[in-house]
């Protein structure tokens, strides 16, 4: 374990009721791991812990990335002029399959993930590609970061391009199985069962990933109700179920028994909204990619106000940046476009919110993440923000909701990912 320590700044997290918890000149102590708590004055029993003063900086949570694509890293920013099952074959399976190559894989990835890094990101949830040395190398580097991620092995073996899919479903099971027991190496970087989605998965290979998740106890990811095009895709292949969700549900890749992350939820019915919250699956709301694949809008102010688990994701490259402070304020803004052009009856979201999404919301996937209260783990990120101009003296809740709209990467002093430094 790293050695216990305190930082002293404007410490800011959200409250479980997503209002702010500040505590302006405050110090925040770690035992190397996890946080001891916030104090007013070092409390005696710490007095011999290194004090690492931030006067006057933002201290805030690491943010959850819930939905991230590594290979599609290269081409993000471009590639916008399709909508999304056009733009998978056109775009995605063409760059994802170049990560047979690992010295391609190597050096792609690792451009990927210093970036990450470099971010306001500590916890992420990443999907690789179907090539499963390929995979371990995003891992190797991932885990040599400091940040602790969730990977998937991509599982695809129909309705997709004959270059880029699993050659059958024994292969693919047996690759897998081989990839989660080599994976137990790493300290800070886990295997999560990843079915890309319903359309390229055939129910055999669903049935040998519910095993396998079952069997390794593991979480798992996929993406639901994302496009209309893909939805009717769905509903003329799958003839046996009422909706999307019911895909997932036939092989238990649906909460319930083990934490799900479903990407997009875009267009989920009144049933299968239902399903979210009963079973407690993650949405990662993806704001950015669902306007560029000419998705829609997720209705994320109902999935709150329910009580539904959501995080944001920027799903690069269907989202062109890996900055979440972008998809943080899109969030905002799309919800705002929802309200006025598809249902006054919703709220718009505000910069709580979405600050809460980023933080508390997204870190629940990956255990006590995503608060700085007692017994959460040490993952937090000092920010000048004293370098976003202005002559206005900001209240705290001004100071994060400017940070969310107008911050950039070059305000972070430090990053702190389970008590250790990382930059
Ligand atoms: N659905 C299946 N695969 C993908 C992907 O790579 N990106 C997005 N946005 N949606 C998907
Ligand atoms: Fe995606």
């Amino acid at each position: 374990m790293n050695k216990p320590f305190i930082i002293r700044g404007d410490i800011i997290f959200s409250n479980q009721d997503k209002s702010l918890n500040v505590n302006k000149n405050s110090y925040l102590v770690s035992d190397g791991y996890k946080s001891l708590g916030i104090f007013k004055r070092i409390p005696k029993k710490y007095k011999d812990y290194e004090l690492i003063d931030y006067k006057g900086k933002l201290i805030i949570p690491g943010f959850s990335d819930l939905h991230v694509h590594a290979p599609q890293y290269q081409y993000r920013g471009t590639g916008m002029d399709v909508e999304l099952m056009e733009w998978l074959e056109k775009y995605a399976f063409k760059e994802e399959r170049k990560y047979g190559n690992n010295t391609y894989a190597k050096k792609a990835y690792k451009m990927f993930v210093d970036e990450l890094k470099n971010g306001y990101t500590t916890r992420a949830s990443i999907f690789a590609t179907i090539h499963r040395e390929g995979t371990r190398i995003l891992m190797k580097l991932l885990e040599k970061s400091g940040l602790s991620t969730y990977v998937g092995l991509v599982e695809m073996d129909r309705n997709s391009p004959d270059y880029y899919r699993q050659a059958s479903v024994e292969e693919a099971l047996k690759d897998t199985e081989q990839w989660i027991v080599e994976s137990q190496l790493f300290d800070n970087t886990y295997p999560i069962i990843t079915p890309r989605f319903l359309p390229t998965c055939s129910d055999e290979l669903m049935a040998g990933l519910s095993e396998l998740r079952k069997k390794y106890n593991l979480k798992s990811q996929s993406h639901l109700d994302e496009n209309p095009l893909e939805i009717q895709f769905v509903m003329e292949i799958e003839k046996d179920v009422d909706h999307y969700s019911g895909g997932y549900i036939k092989f238990d890749m649906f909460g319930l028994d083990h934490d799900c992350i479903m990407a997009h939820c875009v267009h989920n019915n009144e049933e299968e909204i239902k399903l979210l919250k009963d079973r407690g699956i993650f949405v990662a709301h993806c704001p950015e990619s669902n306007m560029n694949v000419t998705s829609g809008i997720a209705p994320i102010s109902k999935y709150l106000d329910m009580g539904i688990r959501v995080g944001l994701g920027s799903d690069v490259g269907g989202g062109s940046s890996l900055s979440l402070l972008r998809a943080a304020r899109q969030s905002i803004q799309v919800s705002k476009l929802y309200r006025r052009c598809i249902d006054m009856n919703l709220r718009s979201l505000d910069s709580k919110d979405a600050f809460y999404m980023l933080t508390r919301g997204g870190g629940e996937f990956f255990g006590h993440v995503g608060s700085l209260e007692k017994g959460y783990e040490f993952d937090c990120v000092v920010v000048d923000d004293s370098k976003i101009k202005t002559l206005l003296n900001d209240s705290p809740e001004e100071r994060i909701e400017r940070l969310l709209y107008l911050g950039d990467e070059s305000l972070i002093v430090a990053k702190y990912c389970k008590g250790k430094k990382i930059i």
